[in-house]
């Protein structure tokens, strides 16, 4: 069965709204935890529009499980992540205006740097994730970087209006899927998975973990974030 990584991000937006110290991603994270979460994720942008620095740092020395850091490929953010060491750096492509991230980072042309970048990343024992669409152009270039991981973006399959763009999509992802595992590379799915659609990649074989916020927090809000975490890993283990 995949790993599920719960994003807390949201907990942070709520936060952020009132610039109070409640709710705090780091207790929501310990929630999560508590309810067989297998690691926390948290995007730390630029904007510091909802996870703060202090998040970061707290979470990295209090969680049990594993800490993923979200991040654009700066220098800010990698001078931050060597000092904070958390166990995944996930690269994102990052605009000021979009309201989440909007689809995968184009990597083609930017290998050698993007190698480069992640080398004192890896120095450090972090390990590394690029966060793509599953394009097999994307999916070459990343096994040129030399990332550990990728994470397939599903946003274009959860947006998907009709079954036949749904079918398209998830073709895509396995055929991204095949071609990882062939150059070496393991997969995370992330982006728009639900309660309602994760029953399309649960039982996708050589799936490592899924990457999963705001659906996650969404029901955390009615029903308190252990019960939202336990109810997803019941219904993934439902179809593994
Ligand atoms: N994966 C990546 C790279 C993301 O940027 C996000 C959103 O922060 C997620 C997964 C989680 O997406 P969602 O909130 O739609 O579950």
């Amino acid at each position: 069965m995949p790993d599920l990584i719960v994003n807390v991000d949201h907990i942070a937006t709520i936060r952020q709204a009132r610039l109070a110290h409640e709710p705090d991603p780091v207790h929501a994270a310990h929630h999560a935890e508590l309810g067989g979460a297998h690691g926390i994720i948290v995007h730390l942008r630029e904007d510091r529009r909802h996870i703060q620095d202090r998040d970061v740092r707290l979470l990295t020395q209090t969680l049990g499980t594993k800490l993923h850091l979200e991040m654009a490929a700066t220098r800010e953010m990698q001078d931050i992540a060597l000092q904070a060491k958390p166990h995944i750096v996930c690269l994102v492509p990052e605009k000021r205006q979009e309201l989440t991230t909007e689809g995968g980072m184009n990597l083609l042309g930017r290998e050698t740097e993007l190698q480069e970048y992640l080398q004192p990343l890896h120095q450090a024992d972090i390990t590394s994730s690029l966060f793509i669409d599953p394009d097999p152009d994307q999916i070459k270039a990343a096994a040129e970087i030399e990332a550990e991981y990728i994470e397939l973006h599903t946003g274009h399959f959860a947006d998907a209006e009709t079954r036949a763009g749904r079918d398209r999509e998830l073709d895509r992802i396995k055929e991204g899927l095949a071609l990882a595992h062939n150059l070496g590379l393991k997969v995370n799915l992330g982006h728009g998975l639900t309660y309602a659609n994760i029953h399309a990649f649960a039982h996708m074989p050589g799936v490592s973990e899924f990457s999963i916020g705001h659906s996650i927090v969404a029901r955390a809000s009615l029903v308190g974030m252990e019960r939202a975490v336990r109810d997803m890993l019941d219904i993934i283990r439902g179809f593994c």
